[in-house]
């Protein structure tokens, strides 16, 4: 939810009549630019564009001023320590930056440049400032939880005045050859150069300089060329706000170029297409550098390189078979550019005009150097070393990637158990029911409001009848007003984020006049937990979960609706280092308060975010923010999940319906059939958008609306096994055509469809407007199949194929190869289903074979770490089909809980062969399971026009978690 409304209710009234108003005279209401800093309005970033451009304009005598000392260098256990040299101006005068280069087992390389003379803490402060003197360096103790244990059998290989080259990664297939004057690092992957660091020459890190003063010119006269344009350097003035910059200019930049790389994907959270655009100008190209500064923008723009509410500074580049990345970890205010060139150099190249390169100029604001270079070289590498470096998704609690029902407000305990029983009434499911601010007493987190919320418990326990729960908002800021505990103890117990000054920095947020948690203090997290505890938070009980929202932060007063720069937190850090990563650490402590709401209890957390950074995968969802009712929002939310899923961050959704504005039918009905295959699928709407329950559409809506949830609440064993994947080895769940084709060159740029998990799904949702067909781009030579009619469908590989979708069908196509888990017995939530039978559809490739996964646990605890789990692998092997433990396990040593011991009850109910072939035109078969035999019933229905033969196996009977084979031929 969002900032634009006023922070006193009586406001609110006002504001949606100026609202209305300024809708009548504007009607695309689109973010104020001007609360938002342009490249040019952001000193550091203005500085390095135009030092870059310095560079270009000297061209060839142009000359890094970064010279390594090659008489600094030692290498040991797979770690390169030496300095690189700065010259300053015309003088002798220099800097010195130690530079460390590090090579990993997991196949990473990391390089690391800090600056010696604020490491050594021997520089002043301005403003008679209490901040640290070092650069921010502790953004790894956050972010970072394996795969940088150093690969020890990483050895130089050549070394010579001039460069230094050291193998490393499996067999010595990578290599980094650093070059000494200037400063140059080349990874290179087999001998060919993939990646190359500061080959343009702008590495910039700015060292630190007193402020010397300057005689003013006198009225009249020319200011003398004074060498360096100093006027960003110190305080800097936007909107109104100064920040004072204690430290002067100390921004660190540097060019990144992918050879041979056409696409590079990445570093999110933005809203234009998958695949960057390039940022210099051109046709179609945007003007200004993607930015990273996590941000509450009001009403965002759509294809726009603008910052938005979250930051993974990870980026990788694609071409045919071969993709590598790197991660620049720094938490301040980043930029970059991307801009291409053809490289014409070699004629003989095949193609027309040879390779593309790509070019990126990463800019941050403050901090050290520290980028990792990921080599690949498969998109499959890619996740899993990202998630190696910063963790992987955290397994979800099961009802979460079910339905959410969510709106700014509803209004009280009725409200909320009316929508509940509406839900029954009209046979929808859903999992959740949200409350919005409106729920607290006045805006103070950790209360309800006493006359429309006075029996919270009673909700939660109508709820949990049916397995169902609901979400409270809390957000990071704190009413500060006299004789609410929460603000007293943050007060006493100086937990606070401080002002420059030292106290405890006031802001105006939904409560007005605020206090901000700081949770880089470890003392705010357990404190934080303490508010959590059932006996604590009254009116919270087990199926209660939570929602961080404001997280950036969001400040409606503050410079860019977030906090000053120089404000302070824990260790004496300026915001200005840490911005990027303050959404994270909330969630964190919400994470860490979820796990300790009671003794013994130790299930696992259900929070969403809407700030966050590389890590936050680890603490639960997010979603993409206040969009809008609109066609076009729509559309964007996938080339956004998608970039999401492909960095670290599979479990993102986009508010259903749209968050400002009132869609209309058909918008819903499209959206609900979209957001069926969000990862994370809640239906939010704004406080002054009408209600629209699904259950209000009325006919024939209702009933479209009802499948589409159906649809996702069938699928959902599929969705929790790609979860388990993500979890596993960062797979993304919903997963774009390069990832799972990386040699289909046609598919790089496509981000409007995607495959769910390996299940073979291939979805295109309709996001226009009165549009009753999709053109599905198929990557490859299987057979597809209509998910819903079992047609075949008449595809060729690399070419689109137009399917009709009136507004009651999802373009779903089923990829031959595959067998897919589902649940058929439509129920009112997720845990009603907990303990139901198993359909398995099979869809035959063109060879006759299909593979597929079901990974199911309790959905709830943490004993899936203990090996309480069922992981299936089921094969369809000639005329056989068998499902055998997909690890090998044989489950002997295990003693099942509870969980496991309900399992044994569950069965294989119900098999469907799509595309099966005419000798299995029978009326029963043989099954065999754990030493037992009997017959299933088969039915057999030929092929007919365009839809394939099938044949339905049905009461299988087969336990879920047992092993059995079916001879359909014998
Ligand atoms: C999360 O909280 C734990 C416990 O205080 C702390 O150890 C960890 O560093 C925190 N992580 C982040 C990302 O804030
Ligand atoms: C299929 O069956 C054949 C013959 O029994 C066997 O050699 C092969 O390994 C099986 N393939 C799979 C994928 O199980």
């Amino acid at each position: 939810m969002r900032y634009g409304l006023g922070a006193n209710r009586q406001w609110v009234a006002l504001f949606a009549l100026l609202g209305a108003l300024a809708c009548l005279l504007q009607p695309a209401a689109s973010v104020k630019e001007k609360d938002f800093k342009k490249c040019d309005q952001s000193g550091f970033c203005k500085r390095n564009r135009a030092f870059a451009d310095h560079a270009v304009a000297q061209a060839s005598t142009w000359s890094s001023p970064y010279n390594l000392l090659s008489e600094t260098i030692a290498f040991k256990d797979g770690q390169l320590q030496a300095v690189i040299l700065k010259s300053i101006g015309t003088e002798s005068e220099t800097a010195r930056f130690p530079v460390t280069v590090s090579f990993h087992k997991s196949g990473t390389a990391r390089l690391t440049v800090d600056e010696e003379r604020r490491m050594n803490k021997e520089i002043e402060l301005r403003h008679d400032s209490k901040a640290r003197k070092e650069r921010y360096n502790e953004a790894e103790k956050l972010v970072i939880v394996g795969g940088i244990e150093h690969d020890s059998a990483a050895e130089i290989t050549y070394q010579d005045e001039k460069q230094v080259n050291i193998k490393y990664g499996s067999e010595g297939k990578f290599e980094a050859v650093i070059k000494f004057s200037p400063f140059e690092a080349d990874f290179r992957r087999d001998g060919v150069s993939h990646i190359q660091f500061n080959s343009h020459g702008w590495l910039n890190l700015e060292h630190w300089r007193p402020k010397v003063d300057k005689p003013e010119a006198k009225e009249g006269e020319e200011t003398p060329p004074a060498g360096e344009d100093e006027s960003t350097w110190w305080d800097e003035t936007f909107g109104g706000n100064t920040d004072s910059k204690p430290r002067g200019p100390e921004s660190i930049a540097m060019d990144i170029s992918f050879q041979g790389y056409e696409h590079v994907f990445g570093i999110p959270e933005h809203t234009g297409p998958l695949s960057l655009k390039q940022t210099r100008g051109g046709d179609g190209h945007y003007a200004e550098p993607y930015r990273m500064y996590n941000s509450d923008v009001f009403e965002y723009e759509l294809d726009s390189p603008m910052t938005l509410y979250g930051a993974i500074p990870f980026m990788q580049a694609h071409r045919k078979d071969s993709a590598v990345g790197i991660f620049w970890l720094n938490a301040a205010e980043t930029w970059v550019d991307i801009t291409k060139t053809k490289d014409a150099s070699n004629p003989l190249s095949l193609g027309a005009g040879g390779k593309t390169n790509t070019h990126t100029h990463w800019i941050s604001e403050s901090g050290i150097l520290d980028v990792f270079v990921l080599l690949g070289p498969t998109p499959r590498d890619m996740t899993k070393t990202f998630g190696e470096l910063t963790g992987y998704t955290a397994m979800p609690q099961e009802f979460s990637i079910a339905y959410h029902q969510c709106r700014w407000n509803y209004i009280s305990d009725d409200d909320v158990k009316d929508v509940d029983r509406k839900f029954d009434r009209f046979k929808i499911p859903y999992d959740v029911i949200w409350l919005d601010l409106e729920y607290t007493d006045d805006r103070k987190y950790f209360t309800f409001e006493p006359h429309s919320f006075s029996d919270p418990l009673s909700t939660g326990k109508q709820l949990a009848e049916h397995g169902r729960n609901l979400v409270l908002l809390i957000d990071p800021h704190i009413k500060k007003v006299d004789g609410y505990p929460v603000h007293s103890q943050l007060k006493s117990k100086d937990l606070a984020v401080r002002a420059k000054g030292g106290d405890a920095y006031e802001g105006w947020c939904w409560p007005g006049s605020s206090n901000w948690i700081d949770c880089f203090n470890p003392k705010a997290i357990e404190w934080w937990k303490t508010l959590f505890k059932y006996d604590a938070f009254k009116g919270t009980r087990e199926n209660t979960f939570i929602w961080n929202d404001m997280n950036e932060p969001s400040v409606f007063n503050g410079p860019e609706t977030t906090m000053p720069k120089d404000n302070m937190h824990f260790g004496d850090w300026e915001h200005r280092d840490v911005h990027n990563i303050n959404g994270m650490t909330f969630h964190n402590a919400t994470y860490q308060a979820l796990l300790s709401r009671a003794k013994g209890e130790y299930r696992r957390p259900f929070i969403l975010t809407r700030s966050f950074y590389a890590g936050s995968q680890r603490f639960g969802a997010m979603w993409t923010g206040d969009n809008q009712a609109s066609w076009d929002h729509l559309g964007a939310s996938f080339p956004m999940i998608l970039s999401l899923g492909i960095s670290g961050y599979p479990f993102a959704g986009a508010d259903v319906g749209g968050f400002f504005g009132n869609p209309d039918t058909d918008l819903l009905v499209r959206w609900y059939q979209a957001g069926a295959f969000y990862p994370f699928f809640r239906a939010h709407a704004h406080i002054d958008a009408r209600r629209r329950e699904p259950y209000l559409l009325g006919d024939p809506f209702t009933a479209i609306v009802t499948s589409a949830i159906r649809l996702r609440y069938s699928l959902l064993p599929a969705w929790y096994t790609a979860f388990f994947h993500a979890n596993r080895d960062g797979s993304p769940i919903v997963r774009p055509m390069f990832w799972t084709h990386p040699s289909e060159e046609a598919g790089f740029g496509i981000d409007d469809q995607f495959f769910v998990g390996s299940t073979g799904l291939l979805v295109k949702p309709i996001v226009e407007k009165d549009k009753e067909s999709a053109d599905i781009w198929i990557p490859d030579d299987e057979i597809y199949y209509n998910y819903f009619t079992y047609d075949v469908v008449k595809t060729q590989k690399g070419k689109h194929i137009t399917i009709h979708a009136g507004l009651d069908q999802i373009p779903l196509l089923m990829r031959g190869g595959h067998i897919i888990p589902r649940r058929d017995i439509p129920r009112r939530s997720s845990a009603m289903m907990r303990f139901d039978d198993y359909t398995l559809v099979v869809t035959v490739a063109k060879d006759g074979s299909a593979e597929g996964e079901l990974y199911v646990d309790d959905g709830d605890s943490f004993d899936y770490e203990k090996g309480q789990y069922i992981h299936r692998k089921f094969v369809l092997n000639g005329s056989s089909i068998s499902s055998v433990d997909a690890e090998g396990r044989d489950g002997k040593s295990l003693r099942p809980g509870n969980w496991m011991k309900a399992m044994q009850d569950v069965h294989v109910d119900k098999i469907v062969v799509v595309g099966a072939p005419a000798s299995w035109d029978k009326q029963k078969v043989q099954i065999a399971s754990e030493g037992k035999t009997w017959e299933v019933k088969v039915h057999y229905y030929a092929a007919e026009k365009e839809r394939a033969a099938f044949a339905v196996l049905g009461r299988v009977g087969a336990k879920i978690g047992e092993d059995w084979t079916i001879d359909l031929e014998a």
